[in-house]
């Protein structure tokens, strides 16, 4: 376990760059003026002011290590958290999880309408990728053309929707997956947006590609480590602590880790794939350091 200094140094760090990412939101996201307004007020309500965002940290980190500009790194930052915001604006609606609760305020479907929701998830993901794509996030084309690559293959149908698709899948069908079923979907539905949001600093700093791969490599694990603590604290974490309902995972009938290999044995392996994660940095000097924190951090958080 780490000793207290460095968990506040990467909570200080963390809140820092919570702060930076909502004024760049800000900045990018068009204001809420012209008949579109309600879209804009939507966007705005599903991506700023809310998350851990981890992704985020994870791209201004990875950037640092690099000596990549924080302006750039910032608005890699801000496209991955409109990615995330709009895969959680649909998970949530009626057709997929359903629920009520999110970063401790209603969904956006219950703030807004489904109509509305899911069209404000599809232009978040549009902007996310123009983003990417325009020079003022890198002078190299080619760089900008590798970040957009890269988020499309880890948000796509062998990425986080093609897990989102096995997740739905496996609730409907009731079958019980095996261990090895049920590691591949988690993969997809979370540990690919996590392993690029690792991997995007190495790719606009255009780094060597074996710390390119440790970066990556780093990010997949502690993805998983992620997911098992998100399904973790949804069976033991109140919404008060998580800011999202908890206890649905059983009931729906999710397919888990926890489901299948019990409590202590799903937080034995969060806990073996974050010490793997902080040995894929071990290429990496001091600077590196926070993100060897936010390893622990991806399973001893409590919301
Ligand atoms: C929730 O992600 C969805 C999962 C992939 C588990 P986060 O726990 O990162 O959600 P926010 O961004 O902090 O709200
Ligand atoms: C969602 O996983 C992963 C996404 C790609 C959005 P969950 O359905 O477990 O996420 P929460 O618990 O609703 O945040
Ligand atoms: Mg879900
Ligand atoms: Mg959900
Ligand atoms: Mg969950």
């Amino acid at each position: 376990m780490p000793d207290t200094q460095p968990i506040s140094a990467l909570r200080t760090a963390l809140a820092e760059a919570a702060a930076e990412i909502d004024v760049a939101l800000d900045q990018i996201l068009p204001p809420e003026e012209g008949p579109e307004a309600p879209l804009l007020a939507a966007m705005r309500y599903a991506v700023i002011g809310g998350g851990k965002r981890l992704r985020g940290f994870l791209v201004l980190e990875g950037a640092k290590q690099f000596g990549v500009s924080r302006q750039a790194a910032l608005r890699v930052a801000a496209a991955i958290e409109m990615l995330h915001a709009y895969s959680l604006v649909h998970d949530d609606l009626p057709a997929m999880d359903d629920d009520d609760l999110r970063r401790g305020k209603p969904t956006l479907h219950k703030a807004y309408d489904e109509a509305t929701a899911i069209i404000a998830g599809d232009a978040l993901q549009a902007l996310a990728f123009g983003t990417l794509a325009d020079e003022e996030t890198h002078s190299d084309p080619a760089v900008r053309v590798e970040l957009v690559r890269c988020l499309a293959r880890a948000a796509g149908a062998r990425g986080m929707c093609g897990g989102q698709m096995l997740d739905m899948l496996a609730e409907a069908s009731g079958e019980v997956l095996d261990e090895a079923h049920v590691g591949r979907l988690q993969l997809l539905k979370t540990g690919r947006l996590i392993e690029f949001s690792a991997e995007a600093g190495a790719i606009l700093g255009k780094a060597p590609p074996p710390l390119r791969h440790a970066l990556a490599a780093y990010g997949r694990d502690i993805g998983a480590a992620f997911q098992i603590a998100d399904d973790l604290l949804d069976a033991t974490a109140t919404p008060a602590q998580t800011g999202k309902r908890t206890g649905k995972d059983a009931e729906a009938g999710k397919a888990t880790l926890l489901g299948i290999l019990g409590l202590e044995r799903a937080r034995m392996q969060a806990e073996r794939l974050v010490d793997q994660a902080r040995h894929h940095l071990d290429s990496l000097g001091e600077r590196a350091d926070l993100l060897r924190d936010l390893a622990g951090y991806t399973i001893e958080r409590k919301s």
